[in-house]
């Protein structure tokens, strides 16, 4: 035997090996008596993070995706030639135009409303096939009754699918299955990754066939998780619970001091009722004062502890301007549809200390209003 026919086959027993955690399966392939078959359907790392998750939001399914977008996606592929698909107006400026050109494509009756209210609810079609929303909203964190959604739309057409997009309220704060969604879905590139350094989504179900489905349409299209990537998002699970916490307390305590200053004209921070939302993380939306708002370029490379670009729900502080930002790619008029001006503003909150993300606002907004003393915008707030 030749040593290149033995390399190319040695592999090192790791049956008694007993790592501390479970280590990245870096295979493509596995042999013909594993339960997984292949990475393209299935992963230990990827199932150790959907069950990870699926135990934390209490679901009986959860499949991993390579990102937030193909978990909405493949949630689309429910559709049918010819359905009816309503979403909210207030929503994920890729998603609206990923359902947008979905609907285009499928010929679907597509309806967009505004489900914060009982008058959007009432409008909903009888024939709705697959409904989809974000609660809180993105952008203004509006509330959206998950159960009256669910029920109004089952009561015409019980086999239809609620959708609930969960990043923003996050496991630590919202369970929507138990509220009568199907499948509620998540942007793991947010809290779960909380790190900035990993892409991933995540849609979970209580339904064996839903479940059945979206396994087979990820096999098919070859969008699940990489197995480094669920390692990653894994071990950042490990901090999740602790990490929110923290999120939310600094995120109340800023959203006081904020709304106080004379530079901003209104904050947005969702209502938490306790029994659909029973807390809150780390971003809020403000509108900046009118005479401020040409001066945001300035007032964001004043900041110190706040990084820009499109990450968030993450350890360090960011600020965006959702026009330039995250509802980029829609078009001015739908921009000013949705009340997208170039004065709101998003702020995330790290895990910074909060007094010196205080000073570094307060600074920063001190420069581009052209006041002179810190002090005196702390005695006018
Ligand atoms: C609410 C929401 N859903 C979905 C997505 C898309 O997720 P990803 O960027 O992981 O594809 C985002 C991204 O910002 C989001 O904010």
């Amino acid at each position: 035997m030749s040593a290149t026919t033995e390399i190319l086959h040695l592999r090192v027993d790791t049956l008694d090996a007993h790592p501390a955690t479970t280590p990245i399966y870096q295979c493509s392939a596995f042999t013909a008596d594993s339960p997984y078959f292949y990475s393209r359907k299935s992963n230990p790392n990827v199932s150790e993070f959907e069950q990870v998750v699926a135990t934390l939001e209490c679901a009986r399914h959860a499949v991993a995706y390579a990102s937030g977008m193909s978990a909405i996606h493949m949630t689309l592929e429910q559709l049918q030639p010819g359905d009816t698909l309503v979403i909210n107006r207030d929503i994920y400026g890729c998603s609206y135009k990923l359902f947008e050109r979905t609907a285009r494509r499928l010929g679907l009756t597509l309806q967009i409303l505004d489900l914060s209210t009982p008058a959007g609810i009432r409008q909903i079609p009888s024939d709705t096939d697959m409904i989809v929303f974000e609660t809180p909203t993105n952008p203004f964190l509006k509330t959206i009754d998950i159960a009256a959604i669910s029920r109004h739309v089952k009561s015409t057409n019980p086999q239809a699918i609620v959708v609930v997009d969960n990043t923003w309220a996050s496991s630590a704060f919202q369970h929507p299955l138990a509220h009568g969604a199907d499948i509620s879905l998540h942007s793991a590139t947010k809290y779960f990754s909380g790190h900035s350094d990993v892409m991933g989504g995540i849609a979970l179900t209580d339904s064996d066939e839903l479940h059945a489905r979206l396994v087979d349409g990820r096999f098919y299209a070859g969008t699940i998780l990489t197995p480094q990537h669920a390692w990653l998002l894994r071990r950042s699970m490990q901090t999740f619970d602790i990490r929110m916490k923290q999120h939310s307390a600094t995120t109340r305590s800023m959203t006081d001091f904020v709304g106080d200053l004379p530079y901003v004209k209104r904050v947005y921070y969702p209502s938490i009722d306790a029994a659909q939302l029973t807390g809150y993380g780390g971003i809020i939306f403000l509108e900046l004062r009118d005479d401020l708002v040409d001066a945001y370029p300035d007032f964001v490379r004043a900041l110190r502890w706040f990084d820009t670009g499109t990450g968030m729900a993450c350890v360090t502080s960011m600020v965006a301007q959702p026009y330039s930002g995250s509802h980029a790619s829609m078009t001015d008029a739908e921009k000013s549809e949705m009340g997208i001006s170039r004065g709101l503003v998003r702020l995330c909150f790290g895990l910074e200390d909060p007094e010196d993300l205080r000073q570094d606002l307060l600074q920063a907004f001190h420069r581009v209003a052209g006041r002179r003393d810190v002090s005196s915008a702390i005695a006018v707030s």
